[in-house]
């Protein structure tokens, strides 16, 4: 597999080294990928890898393979540069006003700007919120599409888009 994978790419980055970016990391570097998970301090990389080590069932496939991955927070972006693989698993979960904060500095730059929900009952008002924005793409995000709130939810979004908050907005919903 290593070897397919190699004529892509050669340096994996993992940006979040929690429940996801550990063990995501730990199958490249299974591979023989050198990895490096970023996160946003030493002291939380520091805490991951050991959470890493400690994993029952494991995710490394033998104890040595725990020096492939490396660390790093964003103090030099020039090690993130040199990956030539980025996959991101950073916590979710921004309050609402923080997620327009981000919605609002990429609509600055002009470009699409995408966000997504849940289907619990603080996502109606994020939902409004963030299509008030003018997102262009709102991601539905569940592991359980098969439940009423996630129906409820989609419902309530295209409800919104029908009236017609903002003409322009694109709607795509992915369940
Ligand atoms: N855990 C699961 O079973 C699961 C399943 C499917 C999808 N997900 C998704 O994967 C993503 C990560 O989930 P998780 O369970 O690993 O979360 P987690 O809380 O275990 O880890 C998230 C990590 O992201 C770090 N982080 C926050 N801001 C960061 C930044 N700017 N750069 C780098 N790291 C940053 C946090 O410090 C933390 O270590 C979420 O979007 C979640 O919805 C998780």
């Amino acid at each position: 597999m290593k070897q397919y994978f190699d004529k892509a790419f050669s340096k994996i980055a993992v940006l979040g080294s929690g429940t996801m970016g550990g063990q995501i990391a730990a199958h490249f570097a299974n591979l023989g990928f050198e990895v490096i998970m970023f996160d946003v301090s030493e002291e939380v990389l520091a805490k991951s890898l050991a959470v890493l080590k400690k994993l029952k069932p494991t995710p490394l496939a033998s104890q040595s393979v725990i020096d492939l991955i490396r660390t790093s927070t964003y103090e030099s972006m020039d090690i993130l540069a040199q990956c030539d693989f980025i996959i991101e698993s950073v916590v979710e979960n921004l309050d609402i006003k923080k997620q327009i904060t981000e919605i609002k500095k990429v609509k600055k730059q002009k470009l699409l700007v995408g966000a997504a929900v849940g289907a619990g009952p603080k996502e109606f008002d994020r939902s409004k919120a963030i299509i008030k924005e003018g997102v262009d793409l709102i991601v539905v995000d569940t592991a359980h599409g098969h439940t009423k709130k996630v129906g409820e939810i989609i419902k309530f979004i295209k409800k919104l888009k029908n009236n017609n908050l903002r003409s322009k907005t694109i709607f795509n919903i992915i369940k």
